[in-house]
């Protein structure tokens, strides 16, 4: 039987609909879609201290890797990855607490920079029940496998270390764009340093304060311990090659120096003199006054020179008001 003419034209007209319609309710998925995946990308891009951590719902986003590749897109392309070691004793619960009251109320733009406090081996009854709760809390620590030691090794077991626990990391290479080795003695401002990375290379990188403190030329020595920072293929490097492996032993800003040296390492280096240096009391030749292009205060040895610092960069102007306290 021949279907008649106006019925076929109807079921043309009713198929044009559907199409459209369906075409209608992809965009708007889409729309939807990319906008949800530009708020979970921005999410993502402030979660990385502490203090972030503090609700379910973000450690959860946190830890899933695969919204992470999937929300990297154009800008957050351009996000620097940071991961901001400080060596610590398992002991230092005091310090840890601090550094992280410091480091979490920083919420720097542009990058991801992961607090991890670095120690080696635990010792003791009560770290194994202390340092573990400290991880259910904050999950800011690596235990490396390592007897405690400043000038034995511990940097380069840090280093050497990363490459396979940051191995899994679902497509995103490298983890992270640059490693950082810092004393628990400075303070670093994270907005200025992740600002002073920007312009910077991501491979074959050496970022730090020259030694010695008089001298200005990157080439000549190397970055004093109090922090300095690597990119992701110097890390890889200190893992494969013999030159770290065979030289453990010794000062280990210098001899972390010595490696790069000999390996022919960091064509690319930063001298951040004086936008870093040591707190100005007592004078020497590595001091400076404290002044607004800081990016890390080093010998902050007591609170009182914690305190002058944190006073004179204004750390706490942003407290919102409230009828739950009074700050004079
Ligand atoms: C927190 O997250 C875990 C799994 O990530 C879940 O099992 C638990 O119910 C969550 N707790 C709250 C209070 O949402
Ligand atoms: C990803 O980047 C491209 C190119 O910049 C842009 O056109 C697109 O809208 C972006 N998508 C999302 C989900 O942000
Ligand atoms: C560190 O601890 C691990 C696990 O308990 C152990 O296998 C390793 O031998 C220890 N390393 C050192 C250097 O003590
Ligand atoms: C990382 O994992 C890949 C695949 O599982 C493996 O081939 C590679 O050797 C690992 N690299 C390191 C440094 O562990
Ligand atoms: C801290 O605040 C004071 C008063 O507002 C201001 O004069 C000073 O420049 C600020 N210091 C820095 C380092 O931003």
């Amino acid at each position: 039987m021949k279907t008649p003419r106006p019925d076929g034209l109807r079921f043309i007209a009713s198929s044009l609909f559907f199409i459209c319609f369906l075409y209608v309710l992809a965009s708007i998925t889409e729309l939807r879609f990319d906008s949800l995946l530009k708020f979970g990308r921005r999410a993502l891009a402030n979660i990385n201290m502490p203090s972030a951590q503090l609700y379910n719902s973000s450690n959860t986003l946190h830890s899933s890797p695969n919204i992470t590749s999937l929300a990297l897109n154009s800008s957050s392309n351009d996000e620097i990855r940071v991961l901001f070691g400080i060596l610590t004793l398992p002991g230092q619960y005091q310090r840890r607490h601090f550094l992280r009251l410091i480091y979490g109320t920083q919420t720097p733009v542009g990058a991801k920079v992961d607090l991890k406090f670095v120690m080696c081996n635990l010792t003791k009854e009560d770290q194994e029940v202390l340092v573990a709760l400290e991880i259910m809390r904050y999950d800011d620590i690596i235990i490396l496998d390592c007897e405690e030691n400043m000038n034995k090794g511990k940097t380069y077991t840090y280093f050497s270390s990363l490459p396979e626990m940051f191995n899994n990391t679902n497509g995103v290479y490298p983890p992270y764009h640059y490693v950082m080795k810092a004393d628990d003695d400075a303070y670093f401002r994270l907005q200025n340093l992740v600002d002073s990375l920007k312009p910077l290379p991501r491979e074959d990188l050496y970022y730090g304060y020259v030694i010695p403190c008089s001298s200005m030329e990157p080439f000549g020595h190397y970055m004093s311990g109090m922090g300095y920072l690597i990119s992701w293929d110097i890390v890889e490097w200190i893992r494969k090659s013999d030159i770290p492996k065979n030289h453990i032993e010794g000062p280990e800003d210098k001899t972390f120096g010595d490696w790069i040296k000999n390996g022919h390492r960091a064509k690319n280096r930063f001298n951040a003199k004086w936008s870093m240096y040591n707190f100005p009391e007592p004078p020497t030749k590595c001091t400076h006054e404290l002044w607004p292009h800081t990016i890390a205060v080093h010998l902050l040895k007591n609170q009182e020179k914690w305190i002058r610092t944190l006073k004179y960069f204004n750390v706490t102007d942003n407290l919102k008001p409230s009828k739950l306290y009074h700050i004079p």
